[in-house]
């Protein structure tokens, strides 16, 4: 019969879920069979990624006095591979993993990894031994899918799952859109807001009453810092901006007229200034 325990990391599984779940058998199996096993009813053979996560597993095992022990998901097809994990290739091996004198690879065929969980100096260390053999296993159970983290990326950790949220959204579960505070109500005119709210990507428009005038930009963009977007638009009345127009078309035309004599001023007075000179020098010339 299986046993099959499920161990919570934390507190109640049953409002949140933390971290992934280990699960032992009280069978015996193969390491391929093994493998099988958690892969039919978990997700895969226990992949051990550093010292913590080992002492950890190892607290949740319950004690044998002797062999068989526990397969873990680590193994080698050849002699001279690299140890390798399940799942994913990672190729970690903690400096204290392997028991005294381990591995050894007796008869050149220990391809495979077992984890001692008996009460002496041993307790925690790793194993090689025949694939063929039988042992018991523990598998895990991943708590990341896709629903997870509402609209961002799950990341699994031995106690906990944390969720790296995309741009515009918030919270643990990344549940939550970001929101900006409600546009500041203009002095003239109404804003208009896309879906009728103001989440992240909401746009808002501004309305101007007749005769006004509607500056641009004509709309704000709800950011993903929950601010809006660029300068504000204004709706200004149309006879103040055409008073403005006016009143600046006249200012430039003032300008332009004063301008316009200054230089017709200074023009007047080199004419006046150059003349006597005109009229001296063909004398002069007429005395030379
Ligand atoms: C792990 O390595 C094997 C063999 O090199 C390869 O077939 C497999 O796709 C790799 N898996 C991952 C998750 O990288
Ligand atoms: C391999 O997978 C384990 C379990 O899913 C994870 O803890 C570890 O970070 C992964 N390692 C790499 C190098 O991807
Ligand atoms: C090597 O394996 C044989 C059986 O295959 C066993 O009798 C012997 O004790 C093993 N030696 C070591 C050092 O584990
Ligand atoms: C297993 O043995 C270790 C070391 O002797 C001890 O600390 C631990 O409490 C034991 N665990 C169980 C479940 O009996
Ligand atoms: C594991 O057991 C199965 C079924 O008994 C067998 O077909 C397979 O060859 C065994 N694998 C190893 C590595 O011993
Ligand atoms: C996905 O994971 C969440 C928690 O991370 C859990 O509540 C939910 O039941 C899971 N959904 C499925 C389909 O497994
Ligand atoms: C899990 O992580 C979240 C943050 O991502 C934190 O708020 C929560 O307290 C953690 N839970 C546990 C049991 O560590
Ligand atoms: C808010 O508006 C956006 C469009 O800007 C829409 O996609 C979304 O469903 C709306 N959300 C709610 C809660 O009404
Ligand atoms: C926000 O708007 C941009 C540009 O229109 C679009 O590419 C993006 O997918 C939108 N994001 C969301 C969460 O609606």
């Amino acid at each position: 019969m299986k046993l099959t325990l499920i161990v919570l990391l934390g507190s109640s599984l049953a409002a949140t879920t933390l971290g992934w779940k280990y699960h032992y058998t009280d069978t015996t199996m193969n390491w391929t069979q093994a493998r099988q096993y958690c892969k039919t009813h978990y997700t895969d053979m226990v992949v051990i990624q550093s010292q913590e996560e080992n002492d950890y597993l190892v607290s949740l095992l319950p004690n044998r006095s002797g062999s068989p022990y526990y397969w873990i998901g680590i193994t080698k097809n050849h002699m001279n591979e690299t140890w390798t994990w399940v799942g994913n290739n990672s190729t970690w091996v903690g400096n204290e993993s392997w028991a005294e004198n381990e591995p050894n690879n007796n008869h050149s065929t220990e391809f495979c990894v077992e984890i001692y969980v008996n009460t002496n100096k041993n307790r925690g260390k790793w194993n090689d031994e025949k694939c063929s053999n039988q042992k018991y296993v523990v598998c895990y159970e991943a708590q990341c899918n896709a629903t997870s983290c509402g609209r961002g990326t799950c990341k699994e950790t031995t106690e906990n799952i944390t969720c790296h949220c995309e741009l515009g959204f918030k919270g643990h579960r990344c549940q939550t859109v970001v929101e900006c505070p409600h546009p500041p109500q203009p002095a003239y005119g109404h804003f208009n807001c896309s879906g009728g709210n103001q989440t992240f990507n909401s746009t808002c428009e501004l309305t101007c009453p007749p005769g006004f005038l509607l500056t641009s930009p004509t709309s704000i963009t709800c950011e993903a810092t929950g601010s809006w977007s660029g300068p504000r638009p204004i709706c200004t009345i149309y006879k103040q901006a055409l008073l403005a127009v006016a009143g600046c078309g006249a200012f430039s035309g003032f300008c332009c007229i004063c301008f316009c004599w200054m230089k017709h001023r200074k023009r007047k007075k080199l004419t006046q200034v150059r003349q006597p000179e005109e009229e001296t020098s063909p004398s002069s010339e007429v005395h030379g």
